[in-house]
């Protein structure tokens, strides 16, 4: 890709896609598929969902009569894993990768084609039916990188229960809330995880969190790091003991769901209170994660594709499973982390699979940059030909290495904006877009990104503003599981007739936006989504602590970094050891991933008048910037 300098019609820094990824592109005509697609919505997803297959078509494209729970595929008939998997079995795609996997060590490597695919999701699904899981019933994943975590999520698809995966970083509160919330009756974990050579106890966690989640019934563990766990007799199942027993076989009949049906719920952090479930179909679910897929990355047949998320998260759901299979093709999972035990762990497996596609976050990016060009200087990087980002803004130093030490100047950088609740890549270029560093350019086909001010009026550009979304899409979210009201009051109130994205942005006068950050109280750390209120109440479960406000504030890796604000109970005095105990609390109840940065002992919180703690302010002031408007404030 060249830069080939700024041109008249375009402001800022430009990179231009070169002749060769033009010619290799699907897509070559940008302009033309997005006027069509803006012209005719309906007809443009229409054609993408004739590209898969449907036990029976739909009788209305959208069903927008009752918004904002807009409706698609109406009267459709299908499944997700009829078009991840069964369609496949019936094409060359059959013996074809489906999934790689390498073991955070490096010793052990597992291939499953489409075929072995069908084989252990359908295995894993008789297993989870013989527990007495039915359609429509919630699931519990709680698990490392391995594969059985995808056969745990398609084996849910398969039957039509509902897959609620918690990230494996997280723990016993985070878990105990999620399984609660879901009212799950199966549970299915890991004896253990690696991370960095640590065993990470899932089991002992899941353990702990189910003791207060009493409709736990089942709990299936897979055995991953043979150590020491703690079986109760009826309650848990070794799954390699339950793939010897006859309901274990190969064959399983895929359930025909309605497009609407629910696929999976997974938490989110929002701006205030307990995370809520995101509720997706299998029907327009299956059709965006598809088409964004195909035309935004590209991918075909012969790739080798690498999403680095976790499954845990929705880039792992969407780009991890579901998307690539069910564009049919070979997915890379990795079980560890970037730089263990050295950092050139991922580009050692870029060049041990021949990946041609890779996708990460930009805390990764930064944080392997640091260690310097020549770990992946020592590697062959050619089999690359497209690189991504997400999960929050890439800053333009990152943005070049990863363009010039990884790319060789030569990869386009697809940098994705969207979100748990959108599904689907929103805001994104397709390998011919002109690209500008820190840019995801514009909307998807179909979408209109609109920025506007506390009215709702749309601002000029250049100015930040609140993100908003014009159209609907078949990936959105459907509703929060169980609560449709907070559904409508979080998304679709503060600007009626759209959907508000919680985050600020501006757009530049080529029509490019640029994403800024949230405007809640979502902190992203390592691109991970956590949510202040959450931290806090971690904080206020410890005996020491009578109040806490946790906020974000900008780190040179992990883009944001949680710094908290103690008031303690009488009786105790602020030490560092106690700040120490702190920090620790928080990571043994939510996960180590919510550790406080640092942990600050004050006399006092600004609060609104009715008692809302005003973190805003202690932001301002923690960076010395002005406080903004006061006038409610009271400590
Ligand atoms: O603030 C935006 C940021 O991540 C938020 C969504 O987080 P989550 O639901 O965890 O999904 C992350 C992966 C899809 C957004 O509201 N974000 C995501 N992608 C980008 C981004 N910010 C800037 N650029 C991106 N490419």
């Amino acid at each position: 890709m060249a830069k080939t300098g700024k041109p008249k019609e375009m402001e800022g820094e430009v990179y231009y896609p070169s002749e060769q990824v033009i010619a290799q592109a699907r897509l070559k005509d940008w302009d033309a598929l997005a006027e069509k697609a803006g012209k005719d919505l309906e007809g443009f997803w229409a054609d993408e969902a004739n590209e898969l297959e449907w036990y029976k078509k739909w009788d209305k494209v959208l069903d927008d009569s009752n918004k904002p729970f807009y409706k698609w595929f109406v009267g459709a008939k299908t499944n997700i894993i009829h078009n991840a998997i069964d369609r496949h079995l019936k094409t060359h795609r059959k013996n074809q990768l489906a999934l790689i996997w390498e073991s955070e060590d490096g010793k052990t490597e597992r291939t499953f084609s489409y075929f072995a695919m069908n084989r252990e999701v359908s295995r894993m699904a008789n297993i989870i039916k013989a527990m007495g899981v039915q359609k429509g019933e919630r699931v519990t994943i709680y698990m490392g990188r391995v594969p059985e975590i995808v056969f745990a999520m398609m084996a849910c698809a398969k039957i039509g229960a509902i897959h609620s995966v918690v990230f494996g970083g997280f723990s016993v509160d985070s878990l105990q809330g999620r399984i609660d919330d879901s009212n799950s009756k199966l549970v299915i974990t890991c004896d253990g995880s690696y991370q960095n050579g640590k065993i990470v106890e899932l089991k002992a966690i899941v353990d702990e969190s189910i003791k207060r989640c009493p409709s736990v019934e089942n709990v299936i563990v897979v055995k991953r790091v043979g150590n020491p766990v703690v079986m109760e007799s009826g309650r848990d199942h070794w799954y390699q003991d339950l793939c010897a027993l006859p309901i274990a076989n190969g064959k399983c009949v895929t359930e025909v769901m309605d497009a609407e049906d629910p696929l999976f719920i997974l938490y989110t952090s929002g701006s205030t209170g307990k995370p809520k479930a995101i509720l997706h179909t299998h029907g327009g679910y299956m059709v965006g994660t598809y088409s964004t897929l195909k035309y935004v990355f590209d991918v075909n047949d012969e790739d080798r594709w690498w999403c680095t998320a976790d499954p845990g998260w929705i880039t792992g759901h969407s780009y991890l499973v579901y998307g690539p299979m069910i564009n049919g093709v070979t997915t890379f999972m990795f079980e560890g982390g970037p730089s263990y035990p050295y950092p050139n762990r991922w580009w050692q497996c870029i060049e041990r699979y021949g990946i041609t596609i890779f996708y990460t976050a930009p805390t990764a990016i930064r944080g392997l940059m640091r260690f310097g060009e020549s770990w992946p200087n020592k590697h062959d990087l050619s089999s690359l030909r497209l690189l991504g980002t997400v999960g929050e803004p890439i800053n333009p130093e990152a943005w070049k290495w990863y363009h010039r030490v990884i790319g060789k100047e030569t990869k386009p950088i697809i940098d994705t904006w969207w979100q748990t609740e959108t599904g689907s890549f929103m805001i994104t270029p397709t390998p011919v877009v002109p690209l500008k560093p820190g840019s995801g350019t514009r909307p998807f086909f179909g979408q209109e990104a609109e920025i506007v001010d506390e009215e709702g009026n749309p601002v000029p550009d250049n100015t930040e503003g609140y993100l908003t979304l014009k159209n609907p899409w078949p990936a959105m979210l459907r509703t929060i599981y169980g609560d449709d009201e907070r559904y409508v009051k979080q998304y679709w109130s503060k600007f009626p007739g759209r959907y508000t994205t919680g985050d600020s942005a501006k757009r530049d006068s080529d029509g490019y936006y640029w994403i800024i950050g949230r405007v809640d109280d979502v902190i992203k750390v390592s691109g991970h989504r956590l949510g202040t209120a959450e931290v806090e109440s971690a904080l206020v479960s410890h005996p020491a602590v009578a109040e806490a406000a946790a906020i974000g504030l900008p780190h040179d890796v992990k883009g944001q970094a949680i710094h908290t604000f103690v008031m303690l109970r009488t009786g105790f005095s602020p030490s560092a050891e106690l700040a120490e105990e702190l920090r620790q609390h928080v990571s043994t109840h939510m996960g180590p991933i919510a550790r406080p940065e640092d942990v600050k002992f004050v006399d006092k919180l600004p609060k609104t008048r009715s008692g809302k703690i005003m973190r805003r302010v202690l932001k301002a002031r923690a960076q010395g910037l002005p406080e903004g408007d006061i006038s409610t404030l009271e400590e």
